[in-house]
């Protein structure tokens, strides 16, 4: 069985999308089997991000009985699974607690992570799609606004009786005033995952004409580097060294020796 894990964070717009995406596509570029689902069913905006706006079954489809999980799945990169919802303003609005458990228990038997994309606030939608999953992961912003709604959102998923995997701070920008890792992870009494930095590149990522979380346009940006790293953290996988150029390798890949794999 994989891992199903919600992506939380009490207040709205502090990035729980970008981490979402970010953090499957990452995990998948490891070698792993991911999916992420867009359980914001009334302000869907996963599929912007992977350019699968136009995806013909979405999630709210499966919710209303209409189709299976596997049939609302796209594929994203390194071989990622992305389960978008519908962009329009018809369709189903409210989540079946059944049917979404329902469907993320097939995710889970058939993936080794599975990210849920969690809906702002602590709302009916928001409480139905954490049921759903066993763990949790909870985003939020350097300051006091973001860290008190991530409490709230901590006490809902306890509630539920979910596992906490821990705290992703995001769009950090460094200033002496904000709260430090250490402060956050006393008050949330959870880990600290990582601290992305605000990142113009992740800005752009939603921007693009042809748009892709930055772990894979702009993989040398501190962001992106920074999503690698949770990426090894969560799952345990050891970073790879960077590889050591001897003079014999260096004169070898000159003289076209032994081709690098
Ligand atoms: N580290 C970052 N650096 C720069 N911009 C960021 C970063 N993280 C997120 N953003 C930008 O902030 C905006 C909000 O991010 P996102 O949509 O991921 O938040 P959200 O928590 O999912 O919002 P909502 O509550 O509306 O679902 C987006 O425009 C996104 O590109
Ligand atoms: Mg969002």
């Amino acid at each position: 069985m994989g891992r199903l894990i919600s992506v939380a964070s009490g207040k709205g717009g502090v990035g729980k999308t970008t981490v979402s995406a970010n953090l499957a596509t990452a995990i998948a570029k490891l070698g792993e089997k991911v999916a992420v689902v867009d359980a914001d069913v009334t302000m869907a905006n996963l599929a912007l991000l992977f350019g699968l706006q136009s995806a013909p079954i979405t999630l709210q489809d499966v919710l209303m009985g209409d189709a299976e999980i596997f049939d609302a799945m796209y594929e994203g990169p390194y071989g990622l699974t992305v389960i978008p919802s519908g962009l329009g303003m018809g369709g189903y609005r409210k989540i079946d607690p059944e049917r979404m458990k329902d469907a993320m228990e097939k995710l889970a038997q058939n993936f080794d992570y599975v990210f849920v994309d969690i809906p702002a606030g602590i709302g009916d939608n928001a409480m139905a799609a954490m049921a759903a999953t066993k763990e949790y992961i909870i985003v939020l912003t350097p300051d006091k606004a973001a860290i008190a709604d991530a409490l709230k959102a901590k006490l809902t998923a306890e509630k539920i009786g979910l596992k906490a995997v821990g705290a992703i701070v995001n769009m950090s920008q460094g200033l002496k005033e904000e709260p430090t890792n250490e402060e956050i992870k006393n008050i949330l009494e959870m880990a600290v995952l990582g601290r992305v930095p605000l990142d113009r590149e992740v800005r752009r990522s939603f921007l693009l004409k042809k748009p892709a979380p930055v772990v894979v346009r702009a993989p040398d940006c501190e962001a992106a580097k920074e999503f690698m790293r949770i990426a090894y953290r969560i799952t345990g996988i050891a970073p790879k060294a960077p590889e050591k150029k001897g003079f014999l390798t260096i004169i070898k890949s000159i003289f076209g020796g032994k081709k690098k794999r």
